[in-house]
């Protein structure tokens, strides 16, 4: 099959279905073979994605009129031919002809012609990409310009500038099949560049690698887990032979990171999504862990669980995902503006639910990967004021005393953006 052509189809997916590129780009990529095949199809799907409206308007401008609904995907085949000419090494001759050839093994053969045509003129004229207006000059939607100037006057423009970068690979050393310093020695031996992050068992490589050229990956040594994800264990603190609930579990990274910090834990991870829920099961499996894994509601924990409340709880709730943007930059397409009032409204009915659920004296730990303070520092604000048993303690790394929970923000220490509240219920 043509990359080109699966590019396409993939960014078809997800721009015109609403399907998320982390599924879109896989279902594509198993028609290929070649590692280096699959690594561009990657590229160019996740480059046209962070680049979409320069790369639209420009598509959209040497078109003299729209490709009728049934031809739509060729629009996404040229926004991938326009990616190549601009943001690639890869010689225009080639570019433009494989994207032809795309176009003929899509069966739009009468097309073909429309295809070189755009894309000769495109690189005939080399002319800027336009940056007319902040959506342009950012590639970012204008509704999440406006929400990012109004919670960080200052630095939004520094915020879309890391979400727009390939962001590092972050590996979590498994404390119980090694130290974080053997792990590091290892990779050492295997050539792989790596430094240790600021939470226990971070590690940072200094560039991606394929898992299976990890030691010991498959036998469970260490896990890709974001720096900054990895620090729900360590401010969750689980104790020995306490119950804990992973309420959003799915797919499962921190679950597995709280039992290997504290592996005498009974862990019972929820997830309301039954496929994202395998994947909870696989992880611990790899890892040779073990957690009570259950398909049910964070937000009706009544219906499926009958034991005690528990010691702790760890709410990784649904969100923006925001944060994330520099591994997922589909999602600046798919999160639309009333999204967000919509998740505060679903994280606020979890949040109280889960409470209840929690043992006097436990902890909650709140996390999001959403940098908007509706989801995050106002959410919890909001949940002191209605909740007299609760209590804010102050996380250590977080920027200033007077702040509501640890906002990351993207790119910061290498890490993804993301927050963190610690809760503690009266005695
Ligand atoms: C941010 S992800 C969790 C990531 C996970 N904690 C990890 O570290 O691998 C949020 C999860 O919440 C789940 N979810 C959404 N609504 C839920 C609900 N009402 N009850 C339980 N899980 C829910 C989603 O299916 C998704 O898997």
């Amino acid at each position: 099959m043509n990359v080109r052509a699966l590019a396409a189809k993939a960014i078809f997916n997800v721009l015109e279905k609403g399907i998320s590129l982390s599924v879109a780009l896989p279902d594509q990529q198993q028609h290929l073979t070649n590692g280096k095949d699959k690594a561009l199809l990657a590229e160019l799907c996740y480059g046209v994605m962070r680049q979409l409206p320069q790369l639209d308007k420009c598509v959209s401008d040497c078109l003299s009129k729209p490709f009728k609904a049934k031809q739509r995907i060729l629009h996404q085949l040229l926004l991938v031919g326009c990616y190549q000419l601009y943001f690639t090494r890869i010689p225009a001759h080639a570019a433009i002809s494989e994207t032809a050839e795309a176009c003929r093994q899509m069966k739009f053969d009468g097309l073909v012609k429309v295809i070189n045509g755009v894309l000769r003129n495109i690189q005939r004229k080399e002319a800027p990409l336009n940056t007319d207006n902040d959506t342009l000059k950012y590639n970012t939607p204008a509704w999440f310009i406006k929400r990012l100037k109004s919670a960080y006057p200052e630095n939004w423009a520094d915020i879309i500038e890391q979400s727009h970068q390939r962001p590092p690979m972050w590996l979590r050393n498994n404390q119980l099949s090694q130290t974080r310093d053997n792990y590091l020695s290892q990779l050492a031996e295997h050539e792989i560049e790596a430094s240790a992050g600021d939470s226990d068992d971070a590690i940072l490589l200094a560039a991606p690698k394929d898992v299976m050229q990890l030691p010991g990956f498959t036998e469970g040594s260490a896990s890709v887990q974001d720096g900054a994800a990895q620090w729900a264990a360590t401010l969750l603190a689980p104790q020995a032979n306490e119950q804990v609930l992973d309420a959003c579990a799915a797919p499962g990274g921190k679950t597995c990171h709280t039992i290997e910090c504290e592996p005498t834990i009974s862990m019972v991870a929820v997830d309301f999504d039954a496929k994202r829920l395998e994947r909870v099961q696989q992880n611990l499996d790899r890892l040779n862990l073990k957690a009570q894994v259950i398909h049910g509601d964070a937000a009706d924990i009544d219906s499926w669980w009958q034991g005690d409340k528990f010691d702790r709880i760890l709410l990784d709730a649904p969100c923006s995902a925001t944060g994330v943007i520099r591994r997922h930059p589909d999602i600046k397409w798919l999160r639309k503006n009333n999204d967000i009032e919509e998740l505060a409204l679903l994280q606020q009915q979890i949040i109280d639910h889960c409470w209840k659920w929690l043992k006097p004296g436990g902890t909650m730990l709140y996390a999001t990967c959403s940098i908007l303070p509706q989801e995050n520092s106002q959410q919890i604000e909001q949940f002191l004021q209605r909740t007299p048993d609760a209590t804010l303690i102050q996380i250590a790394q977080q920027s200033s005393a007077e702040d509501i929970g640890w906002q990351i923000l993207p790119g910061q220490n290498n890490m993804d953006g993301f927050y963190y509240a610690r809760l503690v219920k009266a005695v």
